[in-house]
């Protein structure tokens, strides 16, 4: 059993390569299905045909699903909803609270699209695909949710304070003498329920044999930008990442000189998105002069990014960044690209590392943890670049 989820900032191509890369496996003889979780849903797009809640078979092998976000939320959260928005309403609170934003309050952001990738753990579960293909919706930010559950269950401990057992024996008494509801033991199970998903979800998406996470960009600033973001989180998250995809590159056959500046710009940018993710493999796809809408379609990208090799295949395994505690400060380590040595010299701006080896140019966007403390020392060490941070926190110059 394979997972590999796509993740990038909006409009990359995400539910493009998502697609095409499972039809791909599909042909390759791999029973595939294709979930995505955006609340926009334009997998449907992708395969021109609608897909519901439930998986549809689109191709031989191979199954599409929209996630519907608000019957997860409904399924998991639902009675914890209503119990918190029942204690947001209670006397203590009601005066500072609309019924509008207690309804707002009572769903965190990324909470809905957690859910969706429950979705991924019962289809694992359930066994009955060798590879699951999901599109995610634009941002790592779900992935750092799922990296708290100690956090949710320090959380919840909190929300529902008393003890279960304590609860059932109390609750006739204390009831009437408490001014906030306190939790039925049905909330209690359902929190605890949730809890122990998020943390096989994470034991699954961290587990380095059967999942991965590939990033797609576009060879733009910006997006490069929130995608080196992302991997850090990854590395620093144990979430295995294995490739790099670049969409929308413009071919080769582009002479047109009103796109020179583009081509120039995009041939740099390929150059930083593979120093910025070494060693992941990059994946390249070119602007098509259509809509990547369709089979044909969906294969002709999939051809584009992959060539003859098994997108299903993990490409990489391994981290390259890591960050640990050392005595007051931190330590980063780095992986660097074909250099051995050469003088290292860093700048930093806010969050964000220059670094310059010999000719290497490297971008990291540093950690919350690693903002604001000032890189002490820094070598070179069997390819791996360590860079020291001091233990005191300085402001914004
Ligand atoms: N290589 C390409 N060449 C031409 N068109 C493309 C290419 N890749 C994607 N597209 C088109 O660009 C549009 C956006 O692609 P897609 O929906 O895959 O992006 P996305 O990252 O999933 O967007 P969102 O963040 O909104 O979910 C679609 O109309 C798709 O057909
Ligand atoms: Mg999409």
């Amino acid at each position: 059993m394979r997972i590999i989820v796509y993740t990038g900032k909006g409009g990359v191509g995400k539910t493009s390569v998502a697609a095409a890369t499972a039809l791909r496996a599909a042909e390759l003889g791999y029973r595939t299905i294709v979930l995505s979780t955006d609340a926009a849903h334009s997998l449907g797009d992708s395969f021109d045909r609608p897909i519901g809640p439930e998986p549809v078979a689109v191709a031989p092998n191979l199954w599409a699903q929209e996630v519907d976000s608000l019957r997860q939320l409904e399924r998991n959260w639902g009675k914890i909803r209503d119990y918190l928005a029942a204690l947001f309403r209670s006397k203590q609170m009601n005066e500072t609270l609309s019924e509008i934003s207690v309804d707002e309050l009572v769903v965190f952001p990324g909470l809905e699209e957690l859910f969706c990738l429950l979705e991924i753990k019962r289809h694992y579960e359930e066994g009955k695909y060798d590879v699951i293909v999901m599109d995610c919706a634009p941002t790592g930010e779900t992935l750092r949710l799922l990296s708290y559950p100690d956090l949710a269950r320090w959380w919840l401990e909190r929300i529902f304070p008393v003890q279960r057992a304590v609860l059932k024996v109390v609750r006739p008494v204390a009831q009437p003498l408490v001014s906030v509801p306190l939790p039925t033991v049905d909330v209690l199970d359902t929190a605890a329920a949730f809890i122990r998903e998020l943390e096989k979800m994470h034991a699954l998406l961290t587990d380095a044999t059967k999942s991965s996470l590939r990033l797609v960009v576009n060879a733009e600033k910006m997006v490069i930008k929130e995608a080196c973001r992302s991997f850090t989180y990854f590395n620093l998250f144990g979430f295995p990442t294995d490739g790099v995809v670049i969409n929308r590159l413009l071919p080769e056959g582009v002479r047109d000189d009103y796109f020179r500046g583009w081509k120039d710009l995009q041939e740099k940018y390929v150059t930083v998105i593979e120093e910025s993710f070494y060693p992941l493999p990059v994946f390249r796809a070119p602007l098509f002069d259509h809509e990547v809408v369709g089979l044909t379609a969906l294969r002709q990208l999939a051809r584009a990014c992959f060539g003859a090799e098994d997108p299903a295949r993990l490409f990489y395994r391994g981290f390259s960044q890591a960050i640990e505690k050392d005595g007051q400060g931190y330590l980063l380590s780095i992986r660097l690209p074909f250099v051995e040595k050469g003088a290292v010299s860093l700048a930093q701006r806010g969050d964000e590392l220059q670094i310059q080896v010999g000719g290497l140019k490297r971008n990291v966007l540093l950690p919350r943890a690693l903002v604001g403390r000032k890189a002490t020392s820094a070598g070179l060490e069997d390819g791996v670049l360590k860079i020291r941070f001091g233990g005191e926190i300085h402001g914004a110059p």
